[in-house]
């Protein structure tokens, strides 16, 4: 078992667009985190991922990077940057910043010369090939609808964009552009950041045949992801990453990775494979998505949940390590996918929180999953403002799907459901701007909000606090082995985690009924029981017991 400081920090994640206005002018800034430094400090996390504050003409909110060492003018200045890493450090908070470097935007001076002519030095900075029979060179699909490929007038070809068509794609075959790339992540590391979180980086090496793909329109994932998802270098180029820059400063990085399996996940993540210390994996994530992705919304089965998270703890059990998280910009809120945000919001909260909070890994909490924010159900897409979801609109249209099908599956999943601003008080636009905000604020702000929340000593915020004090109290919570209890339960999501002599029990009702529940063998050959926490009153002693509806108890046992 190897410790390290970054297996026990909680990280806590911020859209920066939604978080906190400090001008007025309808936006989140960097001043507006610096003036909530202390609320997070008072949570009691010790990283902040920020999503991107790079320069950046705002086609998918920052994720497409116009300048990668200027700020967007929208969140402030390089010295607002300054002050904020300082007043981070000052109370002992670390910084991790996105990293988008499988894509820039197209208004990058990269981009801007490689599109110029056939023979400008940075032609090959980018994806470029020719037609095929007229055509795009082959059937790739955009994560957010259409072709991959973009026709460009002047070279008279086209080139790669995996996401929107102002996102090209960077190729990672030129050494010349992993160069610049990696000077530029030194350039940061040399300002003090204390980490990277690397967006969608398991894409970043494409199979040079570019083959067509043979799901077109139709699973899980774009047509041609098999050609890039954990592409042929990826290896490669993470560890000369990491042999270039990366080794030498004392830093977190976790990859995001959708398609990654746990198997990989361990190549990813290894200890002497020298590449990242974390992967963000999306099993859990598309568990409701049915045929052709993520609109066919599905019901979800708690087994299948358990099922594929304990296959990560199991899997990463020796060497690599989990990054947990319910919540980011990406998703929907876990409170309304996972629980139940009418009648149990607070307790089904707190149950996904111990849940989550409770396994091994490394917790991400996302903006506002504190104070169990939930989804927004916006009635007209004049109100939603995401690429993602403004394409599928028109595309499901053009498909013939019914407005009210397409809204249904904009309540389950649109991004715009976490991207709602964060709710800090019951004033008017929930005290997240003094303007008028650039996505409507969900009406709900004026129960649910962070002001209510800190008054009320039973609230979702600090249940958190206290699931984060735990963990820095028991070396358990982070080091523990993880066991599943009762794997066929539709209703009980049950753990135990071992260490030397002490075990936890954790013991989840995912239901809205009473549930018994028995304990199991393993459990009974401890002299002393403690409860550490739990979301409804219960005793020390653990017994069988009925679990209340998303009832969530931990029990901490000793020889
Ligand atoms: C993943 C990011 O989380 C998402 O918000 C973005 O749209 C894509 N990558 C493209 O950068």
């Amino acid at each position: 078992m190897t410790k390290a400081w970054w297996k026990e920090s909680v990280v806590y994640q911020i859209y920066p667009r939604s978080f906190n206005d400090s001008n007025e002018d309808g936006i989140g800034d960097i001043q507006g985190i610096i003036e909530k430094l202390d609320y997070l400090k008072e949570l009691g996390i010790d990283v902040i991922w920020l999503s991107p504050v790079y320069q950046s003409p705002n086609d998918d909110n920052g994720y497409d990077i116009s300048d990668y060492q200027a700020i967007m003018s929208e969140f402030g200045t390089l010295d607002d940057w300054d002050q904020l890493i300082e007043e981070m450090h000052k109370r002992d908070l670390k910084l991790l910043m996105d990293l988008v470097i499988n894509h820039t935007s197209d208004e990058h001076a990269w981009f801007i010369e490689s599109k110029k002519s056939k023979d400008n030095p940075y032609r090959d900075y980018y994806i470029w090939r020719p037609a095929k029979n007229g055509r795009e060179p082959n059937n790739w699909e955009s994560a957010f609808g259409g072709s991959a490929w973009q026709y460009n007038e002047t070279t008279e070809d086209y080139f790669l964009h995996l996401f929107s068509k102002k996102q090209p794609d960077l190729n990672w075959e030129n050494s010349n552009m992993r160069n610049d790339i990696y000077k530029m992540i030194k350039w940061w590391l040399d300002k003090g950041v204390d980490g990277f979180r690397m967006d969608v980086i398991n894409f970043i090496s494409k199979d040079q045949r570019f083959p067509d793909g043979d799901n077109p329109a139709g699973e899980q994932y774009a047509s041609g992801a098999d050609y890039y998802m954990n592409g042929p270098k990826i290896h490669d180029y993470l560890q000369e990453m990491h042999h270039e820059v990366l080794q030498h400063y004392d830093i977190m990085t976790v990859g995001e990775m959708p398609g990654a399996t746990p198997e990989e996940g361990v190549l990813y993540t290894g200890k002497d494979r020298n590449e990242l210390q974390m992967v963000f994996h999306f099993e859990h994530m598309d568990i409701d998505a049915g045929p052709g992705g993520k609109w066919n919304v599905q019901p979800w089965s708690l087994v299948t949940l358990k099922d594929i998270l304990s296959k990560w703890q199991e899997e990463l059990e020796e060497d690599g390590w989990n990054s947990l998280y319910w919540n980011n910009h990406d998703q929907p809120r876990v409170v309304s996918r996972f629980g139940n945000d009418q009648k149990y919001r607070e307790l089904s909260a707190k149950m996904l929180a111990t849940t989550l909070h409770m396994m091994k890994g490394t917790p991400y909490i996302y903006q506002g999953e504190e104070i169990g924010m939930t989804n927004v159900n916006f009635n007209s897409i004049d109100e939603y403002r995401d690429i993602e979801t403004l394409n599928m609109y028109q595309e499901k249209i053009a498909n013939g799907w019914s407005e009210e099908k397409i809204m249904n599956a904009l309540h389950s999943k649109s991004r715009d459901n976490a991207r709602t601003p964060m709710q800090w008080d019951s004033s008017e636009h929930a005290g997240f701007t003094g303007g008028t905000p650039w996505l409507r604020v969900n009406p709900n702000y004026k129960t649910i909000n962070a002001k209510a929340a800190i008054e009320n000593p039973k609230s979702i915020f600090h249940y958190y606090k206290q699931l984060i004090a735990l963990r820095k109290k028991h070396d358990i919570i982070v080091y523990g082995k993880y066991e599943l209890l009762l794997k066929e339960s539709a209703e009980i999501f049950a753990y135990t985690r071992t260490l030397n002599e002490e075990k936890l029990i954790v013991i989840s009702n995912f239901t809205d009924k009473d549930i018994n529940f028995t304990i199991p063998s393993s459990c009974k050959d401890y002299s002393s029981s403690k409860l550490l926490i739990s979301n409804y009153q219960a005793t020390d002693q653990l017994e069988d017991f009925t679990l209340k509806p998303y009832e969530s108890r931990v029990y901490h046992l000793s020889k």
